[in-house]
């Protein structure tokens, strides 16, 4: 399915040329498409057709209201890991029950506005923190439902900091600690109630295998507490599955749900997966506008106004983005240009959105970075005092404004104070 594609010259977003986006709501500017979203959550929910699982959509990857909004419509569960994504989840009006929350560093407010929501499970990450939730759930005079985060140690290819299923990573608990814990110690925690197994190997991963591998030491591991004790009800298997960056290849979704169910069916236990990247990612475009082209002795720059602030995955883990310009000319398929960098105007050589591109642009022209939907906005800040873009979301020839561009004042708003006083 093409969501975004070239309709003579032009580049559209289902319906709605782009370049005219560009121009009513300015640049730099990220716009989702509806239609797009949701297929790649149903891709999901087929591809996971056992009757106990629930798809909780991981609220990091995006997390505008207006799209979670859309897709707990769908019957989405979230996957949150802050109380800030906790707060988006309640405005969004997804149920507690519907709410996984992992964190190595769930603090005390955090837990006890989880504990407030009836939140499904905390995705438990260290014993330190299973104390703390104990002892607030006591307080609140209820039982928590965990589950254990397991730290399954299998590697990925993937890139080190998406990687967090390796004994080095500070995710999860050894698996036999994780036994131990649930097995010997449910006087020391009397307010939690231990139902879930919970990983996650990392993430834009491409191949079966290593989840797989993961999720079998997840299986052996219930299979022995189950025996002793039957307890364990959910398995969440995380996010992670990869998308297609490049146009080659794709995840091969079917074949680890098939493989999972399997595992998940005969034990009678309820799925949890935690998709991100996976329903939004190739949902988004970032639309930039050529500010100048610069050329030096060494290398062609293609100066635009979007930078590492509005899109930090170039410059954070080198990823690769593919651009296209929103007026593709007569000549775009017969001229060479020379290798060219498409930089922002930020005051780092590391400002960089795509390295080496063949394009034939010229200053004024409207680019479209593809496939940011997923740890775009998320991850963009306001560096070098740069307010944060626009979000528009497209569905058919509709469109919304989603999210206002920041302004100026925006960015100071916060800094105001009259002057400095002593502390008791
Ligand atoms: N569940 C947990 C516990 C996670 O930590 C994550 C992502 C997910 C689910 C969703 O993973 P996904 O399906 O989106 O791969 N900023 C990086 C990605 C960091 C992922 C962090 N955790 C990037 O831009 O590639």
């Amino acid at each position: 399915m093409n969501f975004f594609s070239y309709k003579g010259a032009s580049f559209y977003c289902e319906d709605i040329e782009l370049s005219k986006l560009a121009v009513q709501f300015g640049t730099p500017l990220y716009v989702y498409s509806q239609s797009c979203l949701k297929h790649n959550f149903f891709k999901i929910k087929k591809a996971f057709s056992y009757p106990s699982t629930l798809i909780c959509y991981s609220v990091k990857a995006n997390s505008n209201v207006n799209i979670l909004k859309l897709l707990v419509k769908k019957g989405a569960g979230l996957d949150v890991v802050s109380g800030g994504e906790l707060y988006r989840a309640d405005i969004a009006g997804c149920a507690g029950k519907k709410i996984v929350y992992a964190s190595v560093g769930k603090t005390e407010s955090e837990i006890r506005q989880a504990l407030n929501k009836k939140i499904l499970l905390f995705n438990v990450e260290s014993e330190s923190e299973l104390r703390l939730i104990n002892n607030l759930a006591c307080g609140n005079k209820r039982k928590a439902d965990v589950a254990l985060r397991i730290n399954p140690d299998v590697s990925s290819l993937t890139h080190k900091y998406t990687i967090t299923g390796r004994k080095e990573s500070k995710f999860g608990i050894d698996i036999p600690r994780v036994q131990e814990i649930i097995l010997s110690s449910a006087q020391v925690y009397p307010c939690v109630n231990f139902c879930g197994i919970h990983l996650h190997i990392g993430s834009q991963i491409m191949e079966t295998a290593p989840f797989l591998k993961a999720i079998r030491k997840a299986i052996v591991l219930i299979d022995s507490i189950n025996r002793r004790r039957r307890i364990i009800r959910y398995l969440d298997i995380g996010g992670g599955f990869g998308i297609d960056y490049e146009g080659q290849k794709k995840f091969p979704l079917a074949k680890l749900a098939s493989e999972v169910i399997k595992l998940v069916s005969s034990r009678h236990l309820h799925l949890i997966v935690e998709p991100g990247r996976y329903i939004v990612g190739a949902a988004g475009v970032l639309l930039t506008k050529v500010i100048y082209i610069k050329e030096t002795s060494s290398k062609r720059f293609i100066i635009v106004d979007a930078a590492m602030n509005d899109l930090i995955r170039p410059s954070l883990y080198g990823a690769y983005h593919r651009v296209v310009p929103l007026k593709r000319s007569q000549r775009q398929r017969f001229v060479t240009s020379p290798d060219s960098d498409i930089v922002g105007p930020i005051c780092e050589s590391g400002d960089f959105l795509v390295r080496g591109v063949k394009l034939e642009v010229k200053e004024g022209d409207y680019l479209a970075i593809r496939d940011v939907g997923a740890y775009g906005f998320s991850m963009a800040s306001n560096y070098n005092s740069r307010p944060k873009p626009a979000e528009v979301l497209v569905d058919g020839c509709k469109v919304k404004l989603i999210r206002k561009r920041q302004t100026w004042k925006d960015l100071v708003a916060k800094e105001g104070g009259r002057g400095l006083s002593c502390i008791s």
